[in-house]
């Protein structure tokens, strides 16, 4: 068959993204429909999702939904089954991190983090199994902070962790239906998130420095294991953790309150 006809490795699958309107996510979106998904997006923010009818058309149904709003999550499902059918594959990729010292921790600022991050992908899971074909796939974003720990990033090491967990528990609870949960733990990824990393002084460099091909990742490589793990191509897959960290997890992670302290001191 020449590649002109052939029918992609998501062709008549329906796919739920959370965060789809930026970074990771986006790019999921993108290499999912180019692969015959018709993708559901759900995301915080309103005018990221009007950029994404403007490139993918018809391809997309998407819903402003905080993923820590129980009901928002019930709804961005339901819509999404309304407009394209039952799901095939669900990413509960909504997270995002931050910095402070314990001692100095802003407990709002705490939960916030592992609320997004624990709560928001056992929300996506709940309502998105719900509304799951049986023999799905369920892909969870954890973070190379899920098994390496960074002093200034309690909440958020602490979140990825417990994402890792979640994932094996949601794969046991709904392996009986034949659907598969598998997280991705990227390492330093250039996103709108990481950007403030790119802003610190030695930074990128240390992180480049960890890992064993001595760079940092694109999004887009997030992305093609994400179509791994959603395709029928890893169907003997679950309850299991992939990193996409270009060797990150042999090294250790960067000094980050060095960075900042220097930064500080001009
Ligand atoms: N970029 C990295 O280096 C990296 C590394 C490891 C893990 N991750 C994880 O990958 C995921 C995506 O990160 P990214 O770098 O693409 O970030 P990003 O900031 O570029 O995109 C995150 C998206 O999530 C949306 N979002 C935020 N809060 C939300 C909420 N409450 N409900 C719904 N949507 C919400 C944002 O509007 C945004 O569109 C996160 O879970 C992050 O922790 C990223």
């Amino acid at each position: 068959m020449s590649e002109a006809q052939d029918p992609g490795r998501l062709t008549a699958k329906t796919a739920l993204v959370t965060g789809g309107g930026s970074g990771i996510g986006l790019a999921m979106v993108r290499r999912f429909v180019s692969e015959g998904a018709r993708v559901v997006v759900g995301d915080l923010d309103g005018s990221r999702l009007s950029m994404l009818h403007d490139e993918f058309g018809s391809s997309v149904h998407t819903v402003v939904c905080d993923v820590t709003n129980e009901a928002q999550v019930e709804h961005l499902c339901l819509a999404g089954v309304e407009a394209f059918g039952p799901f095939d594959i669900a990413v509960a990729n909504a997270g995002r991190g931050g910095y402070g010292l314990i001692v100095d921790a802003d407990v709002s600022e705490f939960r916030s983090i592992l609320d997004l991050c624990v709560t928001g992908v056992m929300l996506t899971i709940k309502h998105a199994a719900r509304c799951m074909n049986d023999g799905g796939s369920i892909v969870t974003v954890a973070s190379l902070n899920g098994t390496q720990p960074s002093a200034g990033m309690s909440a958020y090491c602490a979140a990825k962790a417990g994402v890792i967990m979640l994932t094996q528990v949601a794969a046991m609870e709904l392996g009986e239906r034949g659907i598969r949960v598998n997280a991705i733990a990227p390492g330093l990824i250039q996103t709108p998130a990481t950007g403030g990393f790119f802003d610190v002084p030695g930074v990128v460099e240390e992180f480049m420095d960890n890992t064993t091909l001595g760079r940092y990742g694109l999004p887009e490589e997030v992305a093609a294991l994400a179509v791994f793990l959603a395709s029928d191509e890893s169907g003997f897959v679950s309850a299991s953790t992939f990193a996409v960290d270009g060797g990150g997890s042999t090294g250790r992670y960067p000094q980050l309150r060095r960075a900042f302290a220097r930064l500080a001191q001009g």
